[in-house]
């Protein structure tokens, strides 16, 4: 199966980034193949303005992707503004696509807000999502380094139930 692994933070030290990169080695040890993209690589700009190069590939990676996760941080109880402009742009293709999301939040009390990020791929593309999240606040991490054992198993978990029910579906 094609994962596409969008991690969508422009934070110089992101930690939903480390999330996708665990979720990443993950499905590559269990034989999945993954397009990883880095949204502080891709120059954005919002809907309106038109699409960069870099954002068209990833429209392009939408449409081919079997299946999507999504690497994002709370910002202000809902998705982070970054990943707002890439769905809003590159994700017309994404119609009926599996996917899951793995976030990063400053605080413990702001696990609903991947619940807008559910919200906008079931209403608008009829996306199926994989009904776990993994969700980590900064307690979580030591510098660069997922340190709590409890997220690092529910990475194991998310990785393997994305993988089985991924394969069925693709
Ligand atoms: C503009 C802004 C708003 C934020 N709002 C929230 C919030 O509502 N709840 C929360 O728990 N953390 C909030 N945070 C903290 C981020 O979720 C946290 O830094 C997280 O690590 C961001 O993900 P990232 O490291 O992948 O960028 C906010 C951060 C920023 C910059």
């Amino acid at each position: 199966m094609n994962t596409l692994i969008l991690s969508s933070s422009l934070a110089g030290n992101s930690r939903s980034y480390l999330l996708c990169k665990a979720v990443e080695q993950e499905l590559l040890d269990k034989g999945d193949n993954i397009i990883f993209v880095d949204a502080r690589e891709i120059p954005m700009q919002p809907t309106h303005k038109g699409l960069t190069d870099k954002m068209e590939t990833l429209t392009k990676q939408v449409e081919e992707a079997d299946n999507i996760i999504f690497g994002m941080g709370v910002h202000c109880y809902s998705i982070n503004d970054s990943l707002k402009i890439l769905l809003d742009a590159c994700f017309g293709k994404a119609t009926g696509k599996f996917f899951g999301i793995l976030c990063a939040a400053g605080g413990e009390r702001s696990y609903l807000s991947t619940m807008h990020l559910t919200q906008i791929c079931m209403n608008e593309w009829r996306m199926m999502q994989l009904p776990r999240i993994v969700y980590a606040t900064g307690k979580d991490f030591t510098e660069d380094t997922i340190s709590s054992t409890e997220v690092l198993e529910r990475i194991e978990l998310f990785s393997e139930e994305f993988h089985t029910i991924g394969n069925k579906l693709a």
